[in-house]
């Protein structure tokens, strides 16, 4: 097995079920009882921005009543032990890496590829603002002072996802892959095996169950992530 040095983290909706965050692909097909193209593109933001907001102020909420699970923990502690490069890339929105990086004392080599909930993005000024509050009800933009502009800083399907020249350099490095609690059902994310393969870094899946994936992985663990993942950090730091 070669050595391992550089590692690139995904992760998805199922490291943080745990903590009480709905995933997105659930059995009714729903998230949050909405369909996603109803509250999830440009489109559904022009037809019906009130929906939205309030969809996204109930998410933004929702957040004070979670706490980062032991699977962000391992994580952090990862991040903070490991001396080679790490990035960690997740999917979700919600800030419990972050948080859990903060409970570490370190500062997260971190990307939000999709946006976070607690981040506004102004259309008037193009700044973004840390935002804990609701978006509804037109806020004014701090930095420009500007009512009515600002959005939820979310990227959207249609919407081209964030830091992708990071992630691609980071994956065309890095010696292991892990995807961590996504379907794997949604682009660029779901090809990023396929791209460290290409580059030669082994990879490993850990999920809940068989992703649309998992074919692709060298390696796939199935079960919590609460469980999988701080078992798999205490191996890779005990090697
Ligand atoms: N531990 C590990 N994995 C879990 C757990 C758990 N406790 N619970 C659920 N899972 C797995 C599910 O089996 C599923 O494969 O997490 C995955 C979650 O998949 P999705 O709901 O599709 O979420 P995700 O992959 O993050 O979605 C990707 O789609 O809607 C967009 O932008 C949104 O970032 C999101 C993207």
């Amino acid at each position: 097995m070669q050595a391992i040095n550089n590692i690139v983290i995904l992760t998805g909706a199922g490291i943080s079920a745990e903590s009480g965050i709905a995933t997105f692909r659930g059995p009714d097909g729903l998230w949050e009882g909405q369909r996603v193209e109803d509250v999830a593109t440009p489109e559904a933001f022009m037809r019906d921005p009130a929906l939205v907001q309030t969809f996204y102020d109930q998410r933004r909420a929702a957040l004070t009543a979670v706490e980062p699970n032991a699977a962000h923990h391992a994580l952090a502690l990862l991040d903070k032990k490991w001396s080679g490069d790490f990035l960690l890339v997740t999917q979700n929105v919600d800030d419990l890496h972050d948080r859990a990086a903060a409970d570490m004392g370190i500062d997260g080599r971190l990307l939000h590829m999709h946006g976070q909930l607690r981040s506004a993005w102004c259309l008037n000024c193009d700044k973004r603002s840390e935002w804990t509050d609701d978006l509804s009800g037109a806020p004014a933009c701090p930095q420009c002072g500007q009512s009515g502009f600002m959005r939820p800083d979310i990227v959207w399907f249609g919407e081209m996802p964030y830091a992708m020249r990071a992630i691609e350099t980071a994956l065309a490095k890095c010696d292991l892959f892990v995807s961590i609690g996504t379907s794997g059902a949604v682009y660029p994310a779901a090809g990023f095996v396929q791209t460290a393969r290409r580059y030669g870094a082994q990879t490993l899946e850990l999920n809940l169950d068989v992703s649309n994936g998992s074919n692709q992985f060298d390696e796939t663990r199935q079960g919590p992530a609460t469980v999988l993942v701080p078992a798999w950090v205490e191996s890779l730091l005990a090697a």
